[in-house]
């Protein structure tokens, strides 16, 4: 029998405010069962979590915030980079339409329009055995805020000199997610990776990085089936870990 797709957000609830949306669908999804694709979304978050422990920064009512609850359990434990590459890949899209500018994934997920950091994503991945149980995967597309605190951060609507209307962008990203969702289902591997380097901010470029307070210039490779960034530093071809590398710029 076929799969009934997968409509991401078909399943909605929506909260003035909350602590931070990943939190809230977590308990959400601790009290009552629900479907493959439900999503939590806000318009403010008193504590709203970036990767590595940073605070995301945003200003009410002006950016996106919003967490989906994905059951993939048809992933073993070893795959689930292919979250992080399909949620890339439907933030990335949604970010180039609706800011009318060409937009990257900046390894790991974070999204690139002009140079700065225009969205992020929260992906936190519960087990079960050797399969993924469920992940509940956290976005900030910065849609109208025009002041950031972080000097890297910037809006789809300082950069496309427009305001952008939050619910059909909202009904964008889902409907992206719904599509790549689709993809990673139908084990379209080998798309999804390519689209995945395609996009890569920096691919094939000199870029700066530091690890352990040194810096260094290295080529962009691409990324491995484990996450790890590939860098061709000095003619040799080294793989690191997220939390293991500081990328500071593009050089050329
Ligand atoms: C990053 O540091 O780049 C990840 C940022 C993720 C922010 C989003 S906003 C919605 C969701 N709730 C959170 O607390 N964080 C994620």
């Amino acid at each position: 029998m076929a799969h009934q797709p997968i409509i991401i957000g078909e399943y909605s609830v929506f909260l003035e405010e909350t602590n931070s949306t990943n939190d809230a669908l977590k308990i959400l999804y601790s009290q009552e069962a629900l479907p493959d694709g439900a999503v939590l979304y806000t318009n403010f978050q008193t504590k709203g979590r970036g990767q590595q422990n940073n605070v995301w920064e945003s200003e009410p009512g002006e950016n996106l915030l919003l967490s989906t609850l994905l059951q993939p359990q048809f992933l073993l434990a070893d795959e689930q980079i292919w979250v992080n590459v399909m949620v890339s890949l439907a933030l990335r899209d949604a970010a180039e339409e609706l800011s009318k500018t060409p937009a990257f994934i900046k390894w790991p997920n974070d999204i690139y329009v002009q140079n700065k950091k225009v969205a992020g994503v929260l992906i936190e991945n519960v087990l079960q055995g050797h399969r993924m149980r469920f992940s509940i995967v956290g976005i900030g597309l910065n849609l109208n805020q025009q002041q950031f605190k972080a000097p890297n951060a910037q809006s789809l609507s300082v950069i496309s000199g427009a305001w952008i209307d939050p619910k059909p962008a909202r009904l964008k990203l889902l409907e992206k997610l719904t599509h790549y969702y689709a993809l990673l289902k139908g084990k379209q591997h080998n798309l999804l990776w390519d689209l995945y380097h395609q996009n890569l901010y920096g691919k094939g470029k000199l870029a700066l990085f530091q690890q352990n307070g040194k810096s260094f210039e290295a080529e962009i490779m691409g990324i491995d089936k484990k996450g790890r960034l590939h860098l061709l530093v000095q003619d040799e071809i080294k793989s690191f870990a997220h939390k293991e590398l500081e990328f500071i710029k593009i050089l050329e």
